[in-house]
């Protein structure tokens, strides 16, 4: 049986958590494959909103299994809240939730450090969620970091020390004040740590082989987005993990030859939390439309999102590298009463017009070239049937397919489970 893939073509948030819901039901295992808790997948249902961090979104589905892959990087601390957060639906969660022995383990001195880097950046900063996420992938690649495993065997305290006050002293080296109990915040931690080891930690790569092999279907959920992988996104204005399909692959121990459908997932238009460069980045009335209508505030970290017309050069990349096979676009809905929109098609570069993404896309390298398409004034948040979108929609549909070379076989219309049409 092969494995399909879901993730982001843009700068993240493009609606992953809301549809991998809706896909659960077609599929026995849903496994996340990289990113750790600086995401924030929202899903909505029966009038419940509910944001998932670390724990795949299909966990709400009773007869699947949900894995936390070995590409992951876990904070206990933000991992048993996530837990917490789940009580209240009642949900089996040591029964149909795995999590990878070779997943890292982000411990609190690298929260600290992620504060310390970002804070000697000054205005330079990335715009980290500070989750400490690039210290823990750079002790993974370092081969100092601490895994899920690690905590089945006994000295795996005597390495944590090792590490945690190497970390220390690093902080130090940065130079910067940043306030913090490390013994507070290692009290939470070694608790939160016990709750962990409470949950069913698995060899998941070979319990994936197996259930490839027992003709399980198997969705593998991407965090953050294309632009933000750290080869092809805007580097250094990136996350520290590979959110390309080829991170799957790394991710899960899934080979690439199992892969079957890549689904990649688009707003309508573009956003980006964080810093780094966005050429069709809005600054008018029209950017705070978008930014009010479509609720443009970051799911973590609640910081307002950039928003902007949507970048078809970007877009296009982003589908090349990951090999997506079916597009899905969201937030159609949000983009109603606008009488014209515009889509970048090309960017000006250097005096000349290219149509690829070149090696940087600083506002002073880069400028958009947009076509303008009509826009449509019906609210689409009660439609069902692709055959009843309004004829300029359907119209901006055609274009956006003709342009990427890809079917988009799904348009969500607003948060809810229930707003999606597929075509
Ligand atoms: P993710 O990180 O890719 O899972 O996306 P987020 O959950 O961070 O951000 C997407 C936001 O858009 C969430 O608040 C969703 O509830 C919401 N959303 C998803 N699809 C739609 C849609 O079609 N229309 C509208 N209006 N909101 C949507
Ligand atoms: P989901 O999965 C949007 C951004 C941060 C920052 C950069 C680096 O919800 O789509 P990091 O904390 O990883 O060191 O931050 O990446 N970022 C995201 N932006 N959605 C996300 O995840 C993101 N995860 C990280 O804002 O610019
Ligand atoms: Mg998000």
């Amino acid at each position: 049986m092969a494995v399909d893939l879901l993730l982001g073509l843009q700068w993240g948030d493009e609606g992953k958590g809301k549809i991998v819901d809706v896909l659960t039901s077609k599929y026995d295992i849903v496994a996340r494959f990289q990113g750790g808790p600086n995401a924030g997948h929202t899903l909505e249902f029966d009038g419940i909103k509910h944001v998932l961090r670390t724990i795949p979104s299909g966990i709400f589905h009773k007869n699947t299994i949900n894995l936390i892959g070995n590409g992951v990087v876990i904070d206990p601390v933000v991992f048993v809240k996530e837990l917490e957060g789940l009580d209240k639906f009642k949900l089996d969660y040591r029964k149909n939730l795995f999590i990878s022995r070779k997943a890292h383990i982000i411990l609190p001195t690298h929260r600290l450090l992620d504060a310390a880097s970002e804070t000697s950046k000054g205005k330079a900063k990335i715009g980290s969620t500070l989750k400490g996420i690039g210290p823990t992938y750079m002790d993974k690649t370092g081969r100092n970091g601490i895994r899920i495993g690690d905590l089945e065997f006994e000295n795996w305290q005597k390495k944590y020390r090792a590490l945690a006050d190497k970390h220390e002293a690093l902080i130090g080296f940065y130079n910067v004040d940043i306030q913090y109990n490390l013994e507070e915040m290692e009290k939470e931690f070694f608790e939160a740590v016990e709750v962990l080891k409470t949950m069913r930690f698995i060899d998941s790569e070979d319990y994936l082989y197996q259930a490839q092999k027992e003709g399980k279907s198997i969705l593998a959920e991407g965090a953050q987005g294309s632009l933000l992988d750290v080869d092809f996104g805007t580097y250094p204005f990136v996350t520290s993990s590979n959110t390309t399909a080829a991170g799957a692959c790394t991710g899960l121990g899934i080979p690439p030859n199992k892969i079957k459908e890549v689904y990649g997932i688009f707003k309508a238009y573009t956003t980006r939390v964080g810093s780094g460069p966005f050429p069709t980045e809005l600054f008018d009335k029209a950017g705070e439309q978008m930014a009010k209508l479509g609720n443009e505030f970051g799911a973590v970290t609640g910081r307002p999102r950039r928003c902007g017309w949507l970048d078809l050069v970007a877009l296009k990349y982003a589908t090349q590298v990951n090999g997506v096979t079916q597009l899905m676009m969201i937030k159609g809905d949000v983009l109603s009463g606008f009488k014209t929109l515009k889509v970048c098609i090309a960017y000006k570069y250097k005096g000349e017009t290219i149509r690829h993404l070149p090696f940087n896309i600083e506002p002073e390298n880069v400028s958009p070239i947009y076509k303008e398409l009509p826009g449509w004034k019906e609210d689409l948040t009660k439609l069902k049937d692709a055959n009843n979108l309004p004829k300029e929609l359907i119209n901006y549909i055609d274009f956006l397919e003709k342009e990427l070379e890809i079917p988009i076989k799904l348009v969500s219309v607003g948060p809810d489970r229930t707003q999606t049409i597929h075509r």
